[in-house]
């Protein structure tokens, strides 16, 4: 299991996400204020994008009229029929026994920190001559 840095964290806007293609798979990231969360982007139902979908707190209600929303269980609604998952573990609320969608651990690292490693990325030389930008590997 490998680490990745995946993005900046203000190319995601609080309560939307950002599709990303890591190791073959397709994640949707969501930046959920105070933390982030990370599903299989594919709906199981019939496969929409769920990077599409909207964030939402999960509602508890102790009797009529008393609705609490519970900002720590948040839940994305697919776009296209509505099924609800819970963002921090992929459980579907339509059909919780069978249906969920893989979830991944996501964390925000400071950038010094990535300057040191262990995360290295391969650098290669760049250099203009006249009008072209010539890329040496
Ligand atoms: S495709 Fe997601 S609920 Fe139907």
């Amino acid at each position: 299991m490998g680490q990745h840095i995946v993005c900046r964290v203000d190319e995601i806007p609080e309560r939307e996400a950002k599709l990303v293609h890591v190791e073959g798979r397709d994640i949707a990231i969501f930046n959920l204020g105070d933390r982030f969360a990370a599903i299989a982007n594919r709906c199981p139902h019939e496969g929409a994008d769920l990077c599409r979908g909207k964030v939402a707190a999960f509602v508890s209600a102790d009797g009529p009229g008393q609705y609490m929303m519970e900002e720590e269980r948040v839940m994305v609604r697919c776009p296209w029929h509505g099924w609800e998952f819970d963002l921090k573990n992929g459980q579907s609320y339509c059909d919780p026994r069978r249906m969920r969608v893989k979830s991944f651990e996501v964390n925000v690292t400071d950038g010094s920190a990535l300057a040191e490693g262990p995360y290295k990325v391969e650098v290669f030389d760049v250099s203009t001559e006249d009008k072209y930008v010539i890329l040496t590997i």
